[in-house]
């Protein structure tokens, strides 16, 4: 029989090979989670009894002292018997959507920017998920599965829409997504993933928003940038994207309809490496700290390159947004090659 995990009164099979986060998203129970890959250290739990395994659980992330504390990072560890877990500060009654194997047909392949692309991918059936999380899809040919972003709102549950950047030789996003992928392909994954996303309707409270995308990271934040001003029309949301030059910039139009619907949406393109007398040049996060004198109140969301979310979070933090409302999301190295 396999083994179980128990934390907070529920109890979950954990099937072979599946790490404790997968046994428990599957089952509808929230756990915090992010990169999935072993290095942001947000899974990580307190094993209270049993006995696990670490797999591939890095040092960098679960030291040797903290797995002699009894602490373990749920995506990669799998139980070896019945284990009691406990989450570490984080509310267990969060409401969650349930993590889903997923199949569907890609329907378009279109060209964006440079070195980018748009994949819709209609799916056999709708999954359910909030703005700004992301899926998990396998490589075809190989058991390799990659991350990426979804760039809709939750009602848009049917046809997914995924930004993807080149990243010469990468397995997934080079050899398929830029090599051999097809309108009329088949594709299989699962989702939905991830913690960078908005919030429950009844716990949005329509507080001020400031967003920072570099490159694809673009994408989530276009969900959340839809669903935050149709719950709230008049809040402030001010929406940066830093890109290397213009032609890495894409979907002008689709922000422009924002700021023409909603007075209180601003988006403002950053290049880093080219000037131009229409955009603002430098990096986003310097822009950001030009433009807004005090962020008291007002909440933060970051997704990109490390660096660029690291200088994110300073910057929120010297414009005085409290920690508890930056919210980030990092191309971390092993899904760098999808969404970076
Ligand atoms: S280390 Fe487990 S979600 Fe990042």
């Amino acid at each position: 029989m396999a083994p179980a995990i128990s934390v907070a009164g529920r109890r979950v099979e954990c099937l072979e090979n599946q790490s404790i986060l997968e046994a428990l998203l599957r089952a509808g129970v929230w756990m915090p989670n992010s990169c999935n890959q072993g290095t942001c250290g947000t899974c990580k739990l307190q094993v209270l009894s049993g006995e696990i395994d670490h797999r591939d659980s890095p040092q960098e992330t679960l030291s040797s002292q903290e797995r002699t504390q009894g602490l373990a990072l749920a995506c990669q560890a799998r139980p070896l018997r019945d284990t009691e877990v406990a989450l570490r500060g984080a509310d267990e009654t969060r409401s969650t959507h349930v993590l889903h194997d997923l199949a569907g047909t890609v329907a378009k392949v279109e060209e964006i920017a440079r070195d980018t692309r748009r994949i819709l991918i209609d799916l056999d059936e709708a999954l359910e998920f909030y703005a700004g999380q992301y899926i998990e899809l396998t490589v075809p040919g190989t058991t390799e599965r990659r991350q990426y972003s979804l760039a809709n709102i939750a009602d848009e549950n049917t046809v997914l829409e995924l930004h993807v950047r080149r990243v010469p030789g990468g397995l997934a996003s080079d050899k398929w997504l830029f090599g051999t992928v097809a309108a009329g392909d088949r594709v299989e994954g699962l989702g939905p993933l991830g913690d960078f996303h908005v919030p429950p309707t009844e716990e949005d409270a329509g507080e001020p928003m400031v967003l920072i995308g570099g490159g694809t990271g673009l994408a989530p934040l276009v969900g959340i940038v839809r669903t935050a001003l149709a719950r709230h029309p008049s809040r402030e949301v001010v929406l940066y994207h830093g890109v290397r030059g213009q032609s890495d910039l894409y979907d002008g139009g689709v922000f422009a309809e924002l700021e023409a619907t909603y007075a209180g949406f601003r988006f403002v393109p950053v290049l880093s490496d080219e000037t131009s007398p229409e955009h603002r040049n430098g990096f986003p996060t310097d822009a950001f700290l030009e433009d807004i004198a005090s962020c008291r109140g007002w909440s933060g969301w970051l997704c990109g390159p490390p660096p660029m979310v690291e200088a994110g979070v300073k910057a929120f933090k010297r414009r005085r947004m409290t920690p508890r409302l930056i919210h980030r999301e990092k191309f971390t190295p092993a899904d760098a090659l999808a969404r970076a």
